[in-house]
């Protein structure tokens, strides 16, 4: 563990009361110029440390940033979080994680990200991304075949969604494919690139959106009145860090199921979230607009829609408008 982080969780340990130099020296084998040069740098990270002669130091203020540091506090994953690469900007967390796969890093890698200036979405939109969300990814090696990724989407939606029930208690809706919905306007989107053979994925970079405490002002018209944050549906801001760390539990959790071969509970769990079955919608897919009903899903998740013509079409990827 590095001094800096030593330091600062010694003072989480005793959040609220005073540690004194001696003892921080002491207990974390530094000098006691060492620990006053951590103190220093933790306070230019944003830290509140009350330093008190005769009392020693207290811990006052944790800053409201995704640092590293306070997303490995008291994590126990094994995967995700070992290794984060933290930003206050960046252009796209995506491009910097593919570069991470090419250079063979471990998977669970992690880039989070403050803002972004050139976020993406799916089918090549702009997502905005400014202070006070979650954006981050992931790099994976999934042992899965190219044409079952999407297990890997799926899989994410789903501890999105329990992550943000156990933290904040509010309920999600899932809209095809995986945008999370609550109060039908949109919180979070879902993205996954993936560099394959054949045969197996090479590489998959997993990211999350999360409109977490964003200022709903900074979304531009139209999209605006489609989209809402965590804090605006309770009422409250939520706490950005702890909501991280319980997705990096949950998604842990659920990816080892997939690996074990135990996929189908999480594919029922998000087919159940799924709005729009039985309905009538439109789908704007890169090439084309089709419309129907919406009635299943097939076993990699594809949209089933009955078309007027009575025949069944299986859709990869869209978006989808409910008629009726
Ligand atoms: C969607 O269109 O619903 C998917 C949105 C994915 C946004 C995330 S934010 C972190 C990562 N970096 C990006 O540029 N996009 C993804």
């Amino acid at each position: 563990m590095s001094t800096k982080k030593s330091v600062l969780y010694t003072l989480k340990k005793n959040r609220g009361s005073y540690v004194s130099g001696a003892s921080l020296s002491k207990d974390l084998s530094l000098t006691r110029t060492a620990v006053w040069k951590q103190i220093n740098q933790l306070k230019k990270d944003g830290y509140g440390i009350d330093a008190s002669p005769g009392l020693g130091y207290k811990l006052t203020q944790v800053p409201d940033r995704l640092l590293p540091i306070e997303i490995q506090y008291n994590l126990k994953t094994k995967l995700f979080s070992k290794e984060i690469h933290y930003f206050k900007e960046v252009e796209s967390t995506i491009n910097i994680v593919k570069d991470l796969a090419i250079k063979g890093y471990p998977e669970g890698t992690l880039v989070v990200a403050e803002t972004q200036a050139g976020g993406r979405g799916r089918m090549g939109r702009k997502w905005f991304s400014p202070y006070g969300g979650i954006w981050f990814s992931s790099l994976m090696y999934p042992k899965l075949q190219p044409q079952h990724a999407t297990r890997i989407t799926i899989t994410a939606c789903i501890s999105l969604v329990q992550a943000i029930d156990e933290v904040t208690g509010l309920k999600s809706q899932v809209k095809w494919p995986n945008d999370v919905l609550i109060n039908h306007k949109k919180v979070a989107g879902i993205l996954i690139e993936v560099d394959s053979e054949p045969d197996r994925i090479i590489w998959l970079v997993l990211s999350m959106g999360i409109n977490a405490n964003i200022d709903l002002q900074e979304i531009p018209q139209p999209l605006r009145t489609q989209v809402t944050s965590l804090e605006e549906a309770k009422g409250e801001k939520v706490d950005r860090v702890f909501l991280l760390k319980t997705i990096l539990k949950k998604l842990e959790k659920n990816y080892e199921k997939v690996n074990q071969g135990n996929f189908n509970k999480i594919f029922e769990e998000w087919k159940n979230l799924c709005v729009g079955i039985g309905k009538k919608v439109k789908v704007k897919t890169a090439e084309k607009t089709i419309e129907g009903r919406a009635i299943d899903f097939d076993t990699n998740g594809a949209l089933v829609i009955k078309l007027k013509n009575g025949n069944n079409q299986v859709v990869q990827a869209g978006d989808v408008t409910i008629i009726n």
